[in-house]
């Protein structure tokens, strides 16, 4: 039987549910997935987050295990305070752990406060104007209403704050295109299925992604959010996007 995306009634137990199971091998999976070229690309989102402020605070919507906060903390000025949220209690717990074993080992995260908060991307629980910064990676995809998630980034930064989103794009080369969409179609769920035992989670993947925007369409909701000076960077041959924006 053919792969069904959730309903958008189900998506949000169904997302949820997901990334509880697959906490645990998650980084792992997503080493092998992108051949670690997700760590560069998260490198490129979070130069971009800083290029405006360096210092303040900073929120890591759809956190997951931490990967984009701990860049921030290695990056921003000493005194910045991050708050990274997620809705999946497992990959938080997963980012508080990461978090502990590199404050051992690197002086510098010691001088960032992080906290770690369970919540919803859609009804974020932050007063208006709170954040210098806001970003979103391989998040925003998984929302039920991503607009919705984007007002509320754009709600809860102030005024001249940059709003990032790193997520899957669509290539246009067209001789990779379909190199890329066996690759994630037939490849992807076997991986996943061999490192997670959870061939269901990895063949959601590719679909979310087939099913996500096109980066214009990003680009317009963006402006939709109230940003202005958008633009859209892509990397890996189109097969990811970043985009920033800024409040007004
Ligand atoms: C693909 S992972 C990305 C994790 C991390 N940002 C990264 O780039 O590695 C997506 C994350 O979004 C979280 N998520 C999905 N929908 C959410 C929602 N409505 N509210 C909060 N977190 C959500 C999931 O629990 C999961 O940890």
């Amino acid at each position: 039987m053919s792969f069904q995306l959730p309903t958008k009634e189900d998506k949000h137990d169904y997302v949820h549910e997901q990334f509880e199971r697959i906490a645990r091998g998650y980084d792992l999976s997503n080493d092998v997935i992108s051949l670690a070229m997700h760590r560069a690309w998260k490198l490129r989102a979070v130069s971009q987050l800083l290029a405006g402020k360096k210092g303040g605070k900073f929120l890591d919507v759809c956190c997951g295990t931490g990967d984009v906060s701990l860049v921030i903390a290695k990056q921003a000025a000493a005194g910045t305070a991050i708050t990274g949220l997620d809705f999946s209690q497992n990959m938080l717990d997963l980012a508080g752990e990461r978090q502990r074993r590199l404050a051992v080992r690197k002086d510098k995260i010691k001088t960032v406060k992080i906290d770690w908060i369970c919540g919803d991307a859609q009804n974020l629980p932050f007063a208006d104007d709170t954040f210098d910064g806001a970003i979103i990676s391989f998040g925003l995809r998984n929302l039920t209403d991503l607009q919705k998630g984007l007002n509320e980034m754009a709600r809860v930064v102030k005024s001249g704050g940059r709003i990032v989103n790193l997520d899957l794009g669509h290539t246009t080369v067209p001789l990779f295109a379909p190199i890329f969409d066996t690759y994630f179609s037939k490849v992807v769920p076997v991986i996943g299925g061999l490192l997670q035992n959870d061939k269901t989670a990895y063949t959601y993947l590719p679909e979310s992604g087939r099913n996500y925007p096109r980066p214009e369409r990003i680009t317009a909701m963006f402006a939709e959010a109230g940003l202005v000076n958008i633009r859209h960077t892509p990397l890996a041959l189109g097969t990811v996007a970043l985009h920033l924006g800024v409040k007004r």
